[in-house]
Parts: C-alpha cells; structure tokens; sequence
C-alpha cells in the first residue's frame, strides 16, 4: 500500500524544490548551451523538446522519483495484461489491445481478445472496400456518396478528430457528415441537400442508449424512410457501432450490420475501436492500419522505455509539476497544423473526462489538484485570439506546441510562415522581452511596462516530419498515455465517468415536464426557468 501522495518523501522533496525552482527564469537556465540536447527526447517519429519548461535535472529526477513512488511500472503492466483497473466499473482498459498484432495475446477473464478485434478490423476493412469501390449499393441502386456519423462524445469527437487530421488521405467522393447535438438543428442542417438514395447512416454508441444518439438515429431513419418508404432500405442505409447488440436490432439494424467493441473500451479511448469505421471508409483500411500501427509503436514505447526516457511519463510529470506545485489551473494544445483543428476538442474530452475526479481510489475526497482545464486552437489562429492572455495575462497556462516539417499542401511559402510562428511563439513566451531592451529600442517610458513581456511561460515542442496516420496514431496514444500516467499519480480512477450521470437523469426527470403542464418541484430558479420556456416555446 503506498502512502497517501502529499505524504511520501517523494512529495515533500518536490514542495522543497519548488521554493528553489519558483523563481527560476528560463532565460538564466538556457545559460547553459546544452540545455536543449539534454532535454529532447525522441521516440518513434517524434521529437518531444521540453527546454522551455521551469525545470533543471533535478526537477526531471525528483519526478520520475514521484511516478515511480506511484507504482507506475507496475499499473503499466496491470493495464497491458487485461487487469481490472478501472474498478468502479469491474472493467479492463484495453484500448491498446485494439492495436495489437495479430500473434498478441491479451487475455479478459481468461479468453484471448485478439481474434475478436481482428475480426472486426476485417469485418469493418470489408465493408469499407465495398463502400468505397461503389460495391455496396443503397436500397435503390445507387452508390454511397453521404456518410453521415451519428455519435457523441468519444462516438463523435475521435472520428471527427482523425477524418479531420488524416482528410488529405481521404477518397474525395466520399462526404462525410458528423451529427452529434441533440439540438434538431445539427440533424436538420447535416441533411440539408443530402439524398437518401446515396447516404449511408453509421450509428455510433457504445451502450446504444445515449439520448443524443438515439434521438438522431431515429430522425435519421424517420428521414431515410420518408425518401425510400420502405422498412427494408434500412438494411442497406444503416450500420450501427456497439456493444449493445440487443439495442442494435431493437432499433432495426440487421446485426449483420453492427460492428461490434467491448465493455472494456472506455468511450473516450474507442477510437480504434470498431468507432473508427468513418475513419476507415474515408482513409482506407491501409491507411487506417498504419494509423494503428503507429498507436502501437508509442503503446511499446510507453510499456518499454525507462520512466526518464518514457515520453508520455515526461509530458504527465511536466503537467504534474504545473498542476500540483505551480498552481496551473489549466494546459493548451496548440497544433500547428490545420489538420488538427479538432485535437484540442477531442483531448478535452479524453483528459477531463478521464482526470475530472476528486476522489482517491480507496474513496477519499483527493486533498491534491487533479485533472486540469484543457483547451485550445490551431495555431495561427489562437495567436489572434488568446495568446495575448498566455504572454502577458496573470495566469500560468503550460502549452503544448505541435507542428510538422513537411506540409500536406505545399502552397507557396505558406509552411514556412506557419512554422516562423510556431518557433517565434515559444521563444516570446519563455524569453519574453525586458525594461532594458524597450529602453535601448528607444520606446517611450511610459509605455515599456505595457510592452514587456516577463517571459519564463513554459511550452512543449513536439514535432514530426509529417502528420502520416503513423504519427497521428503515435501522437493520439502519447497524450491517451499521459492521462493514464497522470491518473496514476493522482491515485484516481481515470477510465470512469461517473460525474455525466446526475445531469443525464434529472434531464429525463425534466423532459417530460416539457411536455404537459405538471406542477414542479425543484428549486425556485429551475421552476422558473421551466415556466418561462413553457410560456414562451
Ligand atoms: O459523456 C458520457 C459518455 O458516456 C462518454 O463517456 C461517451 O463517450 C459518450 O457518453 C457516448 O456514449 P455512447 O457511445 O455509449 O453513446
């Protein structure tokens, strides 16, 4: 049993190294001119440069001291082999079992799941072939041309991350739509000028009850049937993506066309689950392996490499340190690449989803700061928008840079612009700009301590040569295993999500208050709210 995290050895020796760090600028510690090479790192097709963060090796070792006070290794090994760690929910977590080779073996309750995955990557490579050649017809005939991804949350936010990233790898043809709000105007919009004739619906829930989920499933099919008025086209214009094969052909979806995934692939980590099937129609089973591939390749890194050279244990104990010692409320994603526009997004849901606890896992209330605010926008556009704050603002907000060499569209002198940026944003945010240097530039005196920049903001650089399926696999299971990391030492369930619920029933409760004119009973301000609505809709 370890002790509690505040009280281990480990901990204290980090508080007491934090009074000596606090202060530190980053511009005395690039004094000394190897400060790069000794903290670069790189692993597989990335290069992680953590410089220009508030550390010395002594930071780095105290750490790695605290991670492995954790037990990490040994919780590394636990989720690797199939045991129960997500405990609230009696579930493994083998999410990189879904990108296991062939010859793996990892066992649940004694069975091997490898086959069964593979079955399904064939299941789903198969029906990815038929759609994209033209092979699989619609009900009247004619060839898919709408693919329309019916899903929320880790149903949605995955897919709609990787078709983004890997859109240039993507058959042109194919049009794919992602509807997940439950708000009418999200379905509504989504079919705008769609014909039902050449649209293929992919229902994507893991439990296949998600309101969201069910709600536009039906409108979909209400509008698939109103065009081919027959309950038999749904066989040829529905797929659905579950666990829940009793739902699945409740709602009339032929099993035949359900790829299935397992209760021990979290929501948020499902994306190389059977819930990459839009990825797949639109990139290809090819390209789809090389995406798991990649994921692979860092999931063996993660399980091999020492903790000190172990690149998603170094960016969770960078975040660690901001979180836990500097006070950081919150941590940027900031891709330099507009493939990525949507890997924020998708990171928001899978770190504070996975680390929003504040309780132990022996049940106590944590006395320590877990999960942080993850936000952020592609690069250049944030820089218009809140970088201001980053440079300049009151609050310490650690960034991750991530950029590539090679653009996927090579358009004039646009990349070298983008990566002029990329590399100038991390230099002004750690070296920042003095009183001195304004003076000497002539600027006015009343102005300098407007236009001086403290510095000392600390980024990560991550970088790849270019983002193939490969590196977004590679870069998809490092933040998947810093969150893991990261929970670990936080001594929090991560692969839960118990804090969804109680929104989701009272929301039953509501609705059908909604409906008729029942007397209610909540509190003064949501009667209110309710009798304004009901006034007014
Ligand atoms: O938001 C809660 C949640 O359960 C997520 O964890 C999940 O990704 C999402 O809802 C969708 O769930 P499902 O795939 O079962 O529809």
């Amino acid at each position: 049993m370890t002790a509690k995290l505040t009280e281990r050895s480990e901990w204290k020796a980090l508080e007491l190294h934090y009074a000596e760090m606090k202060d530190a600028h980053l511009r005395d510690l690039f004094a000394d001119a190897g400060r790069a090479a000794q903290f670069t790192l790189k692993a597989e097709d990335l290069l992680l440069d953590y410089s220009k963060n508030r550390i010395s090796a002594e930071t780095m070792d105290k750490l790695i001291a605290l991670a492995e006070s954790a037990d990490l290794k040994k919780w590394i090994e636990a989720m690797f082999t199939g045991e129960k760690i997500n405990a609230t929910e009696d579930r493994s977590v083998l999410h990189v079992a879904l990108r296991s080779p062939k010859d793996a073996v990892i066992e649940v309750d004694g069975e091997n799941v490898i086959p069964a995955i593979h079955a399904v990557l064939d299941q789903m490579a198969a029906f990815s072939n038929k759609v994209r050649s033209g092979e699989w017809k619609g009900y009247t005939g004619k060839p898919i041309k709408n693919i329309v991804n019916v899903g929320i949350g880790g149903s949605d936010l995955g897919p709609v991350m990787a078709y983004e990233a890997l859109k240039c790898y993507s058959q042109r043809g194919l049009n794919l739509i992602f509807v997940s709000n439950v708000d009418g105007t999200h379905i509504a919009e989504a079919l705008q000028g769609l014909d039902a004739e050449e649209t293929l619906f992919i229902v994507a829930s893991k439990t296949f009850t998600t309101q969201e989920t069910m709600t536009n499933a039906h409108s979909a099919r209400t509008w698939c049937l109103e065009s081919l008025k027959d309950d038999a086209a749904i066989a040829k214009h529905f797929v659905a993506l579950s666990t829940n094969g009793a739902a699945v052909s409740e709602f009339g979806i032929d099993t035949a066309n359900m790829f299935a995934f397992w209760d021990w692939v979290g929501g948020r980590y499902s994306l190389t689950s059977a819930i990459g099937l839009p990825v797949m129609l639109a990139i290809g089973p090819e390209n789809f392996t090389e995406l798991l591939d990649g994921y692979h390749k860092m999931d063996t890194h993660f399980r091999t490499a020492p903790l000190a050279e172990n690149m998603p244990v170094i960016l969770a104990m960078l975040g660690i340190w901001y979180n836990n010692f500097f006070g950081a409320e919150s941590q940027a994603i900031l891709p330099y690449d507009q493939y990525l526009s949507r890997f924020a997004a998708y990171f928001q849901q899978g770190d504070m989803e996975s680390n929003g606890k504040s309780t132990t896992r022996s049940g106590e209330k944590v006395e320590w700061q877990t999960g942080p605010v993850i936000w952020g926008e592609p690069g250049t556009n944030g820089q218009h928008a809140f970088y201001q704050l980053i440079h300049q603002g009151t609050k310490l907000i650690p960034c991750d840079f991530l950029a590539f060499c090679k653009s996927q569209n090579p358009i004039s002198d646009h990349h070298v612009k983008l990566m002029a940026n990329f590399f100038a944003q991390t230099e002004a945010l750690a070296f920042g700009k003095t009183a001195e240097s304004l003076k000497a530039e002539g600027v006015p005196a009343e102005l300098i301590p407007h236009k001086t920049f403290e510095g000392n903001r600390p980024t990560n650089s991550i970088m790849a040569e270019r983002l193939t399926p490969s590196v977004l696999g590679q870069l998809v299971a490092l933040y998947e295993h810093k969150i893991f990391v990261q929970g670990i030492v936080w001594d929090i369930y991560s692969f839960d999500q118990w804090g969804v619920q109680l929104g989701k029933v009272l929301a039953a409760e509501i609705l059908p208050e909604l409906e008729v004119d029942t007397e209610l009973a909540h509190d003064s301000s949501t009667n209110a709210l309710i009798e304004y609505f009901r006034a007014n809709k």
